[in-house]
């Protein structure tokens, strides 16, 4: 490498002077993200097949040397925009993510730029101060302790209310971490193994709901528990935990002398957005010494609004709970929080080092379990600054005014029937003819259950093609799950939609309902139902 070399590459693509003078790649993406945000496409799902794809990004070699900007910009075009699923599109409903106010785009771009460090204050100078801030911001909706506590935490040189993480996944790793090592004190020392040994029990679980995230499993199989520690608890018809098996769990496990680490409430579930009734779990957690944890990666946002304050009574009693920015949020992925309800908890999780997380220095890096971490919380402090409470609030009565709507909307159609509602804007149905759900109402109420389960297994092939279809064609896109917990025998498919896209309005709803009813039809003719 020469220097005419250096000098060349810090000019075109370190130096923001030349940017300055030539704006032309900044304009272009300018109008390429504008492009994005306004949903400008007419359909939200990619029509390239999957597999058509493939040739085109498979060159096994990066590019020996550089091209233009500009001209990248334009692939990035062609081959990228052109096949993104856009999530922010008024017909595409299938999952959590959805369309975002363009300032936390703005802001993630800032973040970017920044390129600071959260690890520690030496490079995380002032964005140290704002996830703290976000923290306590956000600490104070779950557990509303009294000002002061916020006012001191906010203060104080060093610990923190909880901790920023790469979304929901970690967050509910950390908060086992924390739960393992309050439990088995020594753990993240000497190891499991030792501390068991000596611990006097024949094992270790945690429990959850049937529906809970699989997220739960990846934390015990890391933390060395096992995947098959996690006891899942049946629900009732509303996807809620089932308080009575729920205690029956808890005696059959402790008749094995097996220590039961901590406990997962959910609020809300991914599959069925349900809440678990946290209050009469955090009575058991405490009367039974076990660590209760809320995963309300999806429906800790709601927490903001006072009219959804209720459905999440005992939440407070929680000694960790996870919140989801990215989710209800409206943050660019990813961005979460995992909070504690004493904010010593997280000392369990404390160490140092010699360059850098000095003793009480203060930084976030000293607690957390991932090590270099970006500036995630400016996106969020943005996006609350832009919005406030009240902009938020907004946006979440808009989901739930949404979800109203499409039950509404699905109770006058004879053909599809709603199998799950919640209170967290996730619904889910299926596409079902009148001649069908006569046809299994009557195998039910004569006892045929084989009968019945069989037609419900032809009611999920029904599903999961049209639901395929659908994608395939792309004017659409709703997301599918299978339930167990519904009046019908045996596992069930179910169209599942999230109704957090604030861009969609009833007129959407019914054209997907039309497109699915039209599919649906064909394929009961396909299917010779
Ligand atoms: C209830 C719940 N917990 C945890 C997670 C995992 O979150 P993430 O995908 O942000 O890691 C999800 C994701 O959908 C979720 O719905």
């Amino acid at each position: 490498m020469n220097d005419t070399a250096i000098e060349q590459l810090l000019q075109q693509h370190f130096s923001i002077d030349a940017l300055q003078q030539a704006p032309a790649p900044l304009q272009q993406a300018l109008r390429m993200l504008g492009g994005w945000l306004a949903a400008g496409r007419d359909t939200p799902y990619p029509h390239t097949p999957y597999a058509e794809l493939i040739p085109q990004l498979s060159s096994i070699a990066p590019p020996a040397h550089g091209m233009a900007v500009t001209d990248f910009l334009q692939e990035l075009d062609a081959t990228v925009l052109a096949n993104t699923a856009q999530l922010n599109h008024p017909r595409y409903i299938g999952h959590m993510t959805q369309a975002l106010p363009w300032v936390s785009v703005l802001a993630e771009a800032f973040t970017a730029a920044l390129n600071q460090n959260q690890v520690k204050i030496e490079t995380a100078y002032v964005s140290t101060l704002i996830e703290k801030q976000i923290l306590g911001w956000l600490h104070r909706q779950v557990y509303q302790h009294d000002d002061a506590v916020y006012t001191q935490a906010m203060a104080a040189t060093s610990g923190a209310l909880g901790n920023v993480v790469n979304g929901g996944t970690m967050g509910n790793l950390t908060a086992l971490a924390v739960a393992l090592e309050h439990h088995l004190p020594g753990t993240r020392k000497r190891g499991l193994f030792a501390t068991m040994q000596e611990s006097g029990y024949s094992g270790l679980a945690v429990i959850g709901s049937a529906r809970s995230h699989y997220s739960a499993k990846k934390a015990l199989a890391t933390l060395g528990l096992g995947e098959n520690a996690l006891h899942l608890v049946p629900v009732d018809r509303d996807n809620r935990i089932d308080i009575t098996a729920l205690e029956t769990t808890i005696a059959g496990l402790k008749a094995r002398n097996i220590k039961v680490v901590a406990m997962i409430g959910i609020a809300g579930t991914t599959e069925t957005g349900a809440i678990d009734p946290l209050a009469a779990m955090a009575a058991i957690a405490a009367r039974e010494n076990i660590w209760f944890h809320v995963d309300a990666a999806w429906g800790g946002a709601l927490l903001i609004a006072e009219q959804f304050r209720p459905l999440y009574d005992g939440i407070a009693l929680a000694d960790s709970v996870v919140i989801d920015g990215h989710k209800l949020l409206w943050v660019p992925m990813a961005q979460s929080m995992v909070l504690f309800k004493d904010s010593a908890s997280l000392n369990l999780l404390k160490h140092n080092a010699n360059y850098i997380l000095r003793d009480n220095s203060g930084d976030l890096g000293q607690t957390s379990l991932e090590g270099s971490r970006r500036f995630d919380t400016l996106k969020l402090w943005a996006t609350f600054k832009v919005l406030g409470v009240s902009g938020y609030t907004t946006l979440l009565q808009q989901a739930a005014t949404l979800s109203r709507q499409l039950q509404d909307l699905l109770a006058w159609q004879q053909d599809f029937e709603l199998l799950t509602r919640s209170d967290t804007f996730i619904l889910t149905y299926r596409y079902v003819p009148a001649h069908l759900r006569q046809r299994m109402a009557a195998l039910l109420e004569s006892g045929q259950i084989e009968a019945a389960t069989a037609l419900n297994q032809q009611l999920n092939t029904l599903t999961a093609k049209l639901q395929n279809r659908q994608k395939a064609e792309g004017h659409s896109f709703v997301s599918r799950t299978v339930l167990e917990s519904t009046p019908y025998p045996g596992p069930t498919n179910v169209l599942r939609v999230v109704m957090s896209n604030v861009q969609t309005r009833p007129q959407h709803l019914q054209a997907i309902l039309d497109e699915q009813r039209a599919i649906g039809q064909a394929l009961v003719a396909e299917l010779g139902l």
